[in-house]
């Protein structure tokens, strides 16, 4: 993470200028995907080749992202309408979960024949994109490819909406813990290392557990999961060595979590809790955003354009009232925020509610720019300003 400014907005423009890794998290549907997506583009424009890799964006995103067919490889999107500093390119990708997992398997899988089957395993398939954690380990995994690919010099990872916060952090402990300690791999593990399909345990509980299972489940099914397991003990080493590095890429000096948050009490709530969570975990934070504010009118520079408005008492009576039911909510805001600053010991950056959903790559830069303001008029200085 890049030495700290008072400036929040400077400190996350240092990160856009020099990071390598910026995750960008926070509760489900705050605006996280959105947040990655005009972060890379606004590093993009001022200079950097930049990866935004995004989990399930809206269907429009992805279609002005260049995404509209899912695809697991990065594209370089057009950005020729803007003014884009020399050397900066934008790429975009979707992370597919399913495909990640089998490249894992592909990876680490002893050889070919154990490859098949894993593979192949009928077990697998069905888990492979559910399994606990999975979808978050999957993040963890491609971050790890995509820190080495030398064509970005930023990557921006957007993560999954985690019914509980930060899973995705522990996701590669999760992970393999999960394999480690499963409860059916417990019951089954003489059968494993027997390494043949016949059912044959050692324990009493054992053998209760397998007819259980049998009954409810079938042998085929248990011979699959038998299978699984076994073919699965093989790759242990690999995957504990690529959560470990997972670990230590994730607390890099050039890597910066964001955390995205919007003004309602119960997502303010959950940034504090992860806020605390990224702190006990020695997560690097860059800064919290507090998206979708809505502005004060009366605080608005084009309020009436400067001159007196004339309007008809009656009509003035009920705009008088619009205009403060949006005070209300745009000051009850506004002190929430403050109080998640004095909580958190962040100030947090601001973007305003806009009138529509954000999903062209002029929105995204309007995102930008509401954080950091405009870009000078020539992009073309390899400075960035905050
Ligand atoms: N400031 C904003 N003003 C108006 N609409 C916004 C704003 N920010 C985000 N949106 C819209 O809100 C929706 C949710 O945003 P987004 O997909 O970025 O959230 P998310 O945190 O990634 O959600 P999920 O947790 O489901 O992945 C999108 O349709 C997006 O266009
Ligand atoms: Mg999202």
């Amino acid at each position: 993470m890049p030495r700290r400014s008072r400036d929040p907005a400077e400190t996350l423009a240092a990160e856009l200028r020099d990071g390598h890794i910026l995750v960008v998290c926070g509760s489900g549907g705050v605006g996280k995907t959105t947040a990655a997506a005009a972060l890379g583009l606004r590093a993009s424009l001022q200079g950097r080749r930049v990866l935004v890799c995004t989990i399930d964006p809206s269907r429009r995103l992805a279609t002005s992202l260049g995404l509209a067919q899912l695809s697991g490889k990065p594209r370089a999107l057009d950005l020729r309408r803007f003014d884009v500093a020399r050397g900066g390119a934008l790429f975009a990708m979707t992370l597919d979960t399913k495909s990640t997992f089998d490249a894992l398997v592909e990876r680490h899988a002893p050889n070919e024949a154990a490859k098949k089957r894993i593979l192949e395993n009928r077990f697998y398939r069905e888990i492979s994109a559910a399994l606990a954690g999975s979808h978050e380990y999957m993040a963890m995994e491609k971050l790890l490819d995509l820190s080495a690919d030398e064509r970005f010099d930023l990557v921006v990872l957007d993560t999954p909406p985690t019914r509980h916060a930060l899973d995705f952090l522990e996701a590669p402990d999760r992970l393999m813990s999960f394999l480690d300690t499963s409860i059916l791999r417990f019951f089954l593990k003489p059968y494993f290392f027997a390494g043949r399909l016949t059912i044959k345990v050692a324990t009493r509980a054992g053998a209760i557990a397998l007819k259980l299972v049998d009954r409810f489940l079938g042998l085929d099914f248990l011979r699959d999961l038998s299978e699984f397991f076994l073919a699965f003990e093989a790759m242990y080493d690999g995957f504990k060595e690529r959560a470990g590095k997972v670990h230590a890429l994730l607390r890099d000096e050039r890597s910066a979590f964001l955390l995205v948050a919007s003004p309602a009490p119960a997502v303010l709530g959950e940034a504090l809790y992860f806020h605390r969570r990224l702190e006990e975990k020695g997560m690097p934070l860059v800064g919290v955003v507090v998206n979708r504010m809505h502005p004060d009118p009366a605080a608005h520079p084009r309020a009436a354009n400067g001159k007196p408005v004339r309007v008809d008492s009656e009509l003035a009576g009920h705009l008088m009232r619009i205009v403060r039911d949006q005070q209300a909510v745009a000051r009850a805001e506004a002190k929430s925020v403050d109080r998640l600053e004095v909580d958190t010991g962040e100030r947090p950056l601001l973007v305003p509610e806009f009138e529509a959903d954000i999903h062209d790559l002029r929105d995204l830069k309007a995102v930008g720019d509401a954080i950091f303001g405009a870009l000078p008029a020539s992009g073309r200085s390899r400075r960035v300003s905050s």
